[in-house]
């Protein structure tokens, strides 16, 4: 079965609470996403990856599932989705579903089950009679006393989201039956949430102490996660035409091609999160100076380390991530810099994802209080920097930069109310630019962020080099030039992007004046590249 759609396709990443809302409850939903196919359509996208939509408790915005096999009801029904994969699939487009198999709701049955040490739901989870001193990625402490169990079970993100004991044979083959039950259904892959946080040393020795993530000596990316995938991936994921790309918090470039090598069947693909430490050091509160060159050695790392032994993802946001443009370009070039950063990361080897809201430039809200965030990661880390004595005004300078509200705001449709997302007031804010920024306007102007974005997209189709082709850094040195090429026997692409709002004055070679292929600017200066200017050459081989 070919498995190269995958490589070759455009991924667009829908968090439905966000997306829209078709029943005017202020919460996104399937039937909204149903509406918004065309759209879609138009943009040229190949495959929808879905945040998840089962049924949950909401804690973490559905990251903590209360049951596999349905669907949570703000979204919809399961016929619902039924007619979502069959409305996609109709317009050639694969869907993608989250996989949080790290962990479930502590509203699922197997925890309520595993509490009352039920039969084989016993071991379902990881229970200890003394906490160890593990933290987790929310800033809390990742051991919590369960009364009427009388033991403490582990949870590597919030209280509610107890981890699955993967060294438990009976928990895999209830794993592996529920993919089965939705590839059975017609998805085509999954985005497998901290997939190398689900094997962990089962004797849960106490670790290192640190400030954040203690303990992660034994949970992250520990040996047996290879193991494990190997066996969800033989007994399940190659009976089916379907693709994975797995969610890796810190993995490093050695664990990424193993987990990703075709050779040893575990994971498709795996996104990293070098370059998203651009801004920050090793945990993204501890925010420093953005600077080009610490975005650009890690995409280049990872382009040269992984090219032909596995396979790389391409994404410069998601849920998770605040907005691009706020943290790798600039508001006062908004044009400039997302088209820019589009071009820098989507003519790079690996399967290119877009964010929803990415293709317009929508950018960070900046919320005065705590109250008015809706994230738990973000209410939790206030709460850990208090306690830690840190004032008001550095905790919210954080957040604002960083919480995961601000890829959370409502998508931006039109200059309608609500940016024409809901007809009352949205789960969370519109940002206030809606009425410049916004879909609508966009598709109406060519020179807009998402005309170039379909342009891109096409181009991706059009020259099979983007995809396959070489890579090679050029200007590895310069800290405000990012320039690569691409190379395959019949083409040779150059790409050149100013990273900075200031003009720079180009070396020659890069300039081959002629043959210029797609560029964010109308006229071109041979040897001075604009603020944030970027240009692709396309030469084909005699
Ligand atoms: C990663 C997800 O992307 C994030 O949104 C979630 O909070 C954690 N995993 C826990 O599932």
């Amino acid at each position: 079965m070919s498995k190269k759609w995958y490589r070759d396709g455009f991924v667009y990443q829908i968090y439905p609470r966000s997306f829209k809302d078709s029943n005017n409850d202020g919460i996104g939903d399937i039937p909204g996403i149903i509406e918004k196919v065309p759209y879609l359509v138009d943009l040229g996208v190949d495959i929808v990856w879905l945040s998840p939509v089962y049924k949950s408790p909401m804690d973490d915005n559905g990251y903590d599932i209360s049951d596999y096999r349905d669907i949570h009801y703000e979204y919809g029904t399961m016929q619902d989705m039924k007619k979502l994969i069959k409305t996609l699939h109709r317009h050639k487009i694969k869907l993608v579903m989250d996989l949080v198999i790290n962990h479930t709701s502590s509203e699922h049955e197997w925890f309520k089950k595993s509490v009352k040490r039920e039969g084989k739901y016993t071991d379902y989870y990881h229970w200890e009679d003394n906490p160890r001193n593990w933290t987790g990625f929310f800033g809390e402490k990742a051991w919590t006393y369960n009364e009427e169990r009388g033991q403490y079970y582990l949870h590597l993100f919030a209280k509610s989201q107890p981890d699955l004991n993967w060294d438990n044979k009976d928990v895999r083959d209830d794993i592996h039956d529920m993919i089965t039950f939705w590839l059975d259904l017609g998805v085509d892959g999954f985005r497998c949430d901290v997939i190398n946080l689900i094997a962990k040393d089962n004797r849960h020795p106490n670790g290192r102490p640190r400030l954040l993530l203690t303990g992660r000596e034994y949970y992250l990316t520990y040996p047996n996660v290879h193991k494990y995938l190997h066996e969800l991936n033989t007994k399940v994921f190659s009976k089916y035409d379907c693709f994975t790309v797995g969610e890796t918090a810190l993995v490093d470039v050695n664990d990424a091609v193993l987990l990703t090598s075709p050779k040893r069947k575990e994971l498709d693909m795996v996104f990293q999160f070098d370059h998203m430490g651009a801004d920050s050091y090793l945990v993204k509160w501890f925010l420093k100076k953005f600077r080009p060159m610490n975005l650009k050695k890690p995409l280049s790392k990872w382009q040269n380390k992984v090219n032909n032994k596995g396979w790389n993802t391409l994404y410069l946001e998601n849920h998770d991530q605040p907005r691009s443009i706020n943290r790798f370009g600039s508001l006062d070039y908004r044009y400039e810099s997302a088209t820019m950063l589009a071009t820098m990361i989507y003519f790079q080897q690996g399967t290119p994802f877009i964010y929803q809201g990415q293709e317009i430039g929508m950018s960070n809200i900046s919320f005065e209080h705590i109250e008015e965030y809706q994230d738990i990661e973000s209410h939790n880390i206030y709460k850990l920097f208090k306690k830690l004595g840190f004032t008001n005004r550095r905790i919210m300078k954080k957040i604002k930069y960083m919480s995961r509200d601000n890829a959370r705001t409502p998508m931006q449709w039109d200059d309608s109310m609500n940016a024409g997302f809901s007809d009352v007031d949205p789960w969370i804010q519109v940002n206030e630019n809606y009425p410049d920024i916004n879909v609508s306007s966009q598709l109406s102007d060519q020179q807009s962020i998402i005309s170039y974005y379909k342009k891109i997209i096409k181009l991706r189709k059009q020259y099979p080099v983007i995809v396959n082709g070489r890579y090679m850094d050029l200007e590895y040195r310069n800290p405000n030039i990012y320039a690569y090429k691409r190379f395959n026997k019949t083409y040779e692409m150059i790409v050149v992007c100013n990273a900075t709002k200031k003009p720079y004055k180009m070396h020659k070679a890069y300039m081959p004046v002629k043959n210029l292929l797609l560029s964010n600017y109308t006229d071109h200066d041979p040897l001075i590249l604009k603020p944030f200017e970027a240009r692709v050459y396309l030469k084909k081989m005699s």
